[in-house]
C-alpha cells in the first residue's frame, strides 16, 4: 500500500484527521499547511458554480479544478471526488479513475455508496487505485436532505454498508449526516478511519466544505461552523473600492506608471 495512504490509515485512534475541500490553487496552498486530506469535492457544483445539485458537475470541470489544486499541494493527501455517472460499472469506473489519476496525479478517488457498488470499490482497489468510501447522506443518490440512522432499519443498512466498503479495500469512509450514536458505532466497528461531516465528534476525522467554513457559500446548516465571514470582508472591501473610484481617490500617484 502507498505510504501516504498507509499513514492516514495508521492515524486512526492516534489523532483526529483534519480534512477540507479545495477547488483552487490559492486555497489549496493554505490548506496544505494544515490538512491531512484535501478533497476536490463535487460540492464545487453548488458552492462555486451555483448549480442546483452536485449531479450537474461534469468530469472535465472537476479535472480542471483538481489540476489547479494539485499545483500547490506538497504534504496533504489529494482525493478526487468522482462525479455522478462516472462509475456506474467496473469498466466505466476503471476507465475514468485511470484518467483522473493520470491527469491530476492525485492520491485517491472518492466514490459515493449507493448500497450496491461495493464491487466497483473492490475492483478499483485491486487495480491499485486507493478509494475513499462515502455513506449516509450521499447527495449524488439521495435527492432530499435527511439525517441518516434514526430508524433501526437505516442503522443496520449503514453498518452493513460501512463493513462492506471496508471489506472491499477502501482506506477510509466519509460519514455524512449520520446520528452520533450510529457514527460512534460504525467508527468502533471498522479498522479504517471514518471522516465525519455532520456526524459528530466520534468520527476519526472531520471534513467541511471550505467555502462554508469561511462564510462564503451562504450555506450554513447546523453541522457547519463558520470560522470566518468572508462574505462580509469582501462586501466591505468592494464597497471601499466603489467609494474610492467614485470620489476619484483610486488610483493614486503611487499606483501609476
Ligand atoms: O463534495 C464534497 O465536498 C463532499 C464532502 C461534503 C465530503 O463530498
Amino acid at each position: 500500500m502507498k505510504k501516504k495512504i498507509l499513514r492516514i490509515k495508521n492515524l486512526k485512534s492516534k489523532r483526529k484527521l483534519v480534512c477540507l475541500t479545495a477547488y483552487s490553487n490559492p486555497i489549496s496552498k493554505i490548506l496544505d499547511k494544515h490538512c491531512d486530506i484535501v478533497l476536490v469535492g463535487d460540492s464545487v457544483a453548488t458552492a462555486f458554480y451555483g448549480m442546483k445539485d452536485t449531479r450537474e458537475i461534469d468530469m472535465q470541470t472537476m479535472l480542471n479544478h483538481a489540476k489547479s489544486v494539485k499545483k500547490s499541494l506538497r504534504k496533504s493527501l489529494l482525493v478526487f471526488d468522482m462525479p455522478y455517472n462516472t462509475y456506474r460499472s467496473i469498466k466505466e469506473s476503471k476507465k475514468n479513475t485511470k484518467k483522473v489519476i493520470r491527469d491530476v496525479k492525485c492520491d485517491a478517488v472518492k466514490i459515493e455508496s449507493n448500497g450496491r457498488n461495493y464491487n466497483i470499490v473492490k475492483s478499483l482497489v485491486k487495480s491499485g487505485i486507493p478509494v475513499m468510501g462515502h455513506i449516509g447522506y450521499t447527495p449524488q443518490f439521495k435527492k432530499k436532505f435527511k439525517v441518516q440512522g434514526f430508524k433501526n432499519k437505516e442503522e443496520k443498512k449503514l453498518i452493513y454498508e460501512a463493513k462492506m466498503i471496508e471489506k472491499a479495500g477502501a482506506f477510509s469512509i466519509v460519514l455524512e449526516c449520520i446520528t452520533k450514536k450510529l457514527a460512534t458505532h460504525i467508527t468502533n466497528s471498522i479498522k479504517i478511519p471514518t471522516i465525519g461531516i455532520g456526524s459528530s465528534s466520534s468520527c476519526d476525522g472531520q471534513i467541511l466544505v471550505t467555502d462554508d467554513l469561511l462564510g462564503l457559500s451562504g450555506f450554513y446548516p447546523r453541522f457547519v461552523k463558520k470560522y470566518a465571514n468572508l462574505e462580509n470582508i469582501i462586501e466591505r472591501a468592494v464597497g471601499k473600492f466603489k467609494k474610492d473610484v467614485r470620489k476619484n481617490k483610486f488610483p493614486k500617484k503611487e499606483n501609476n506608471y
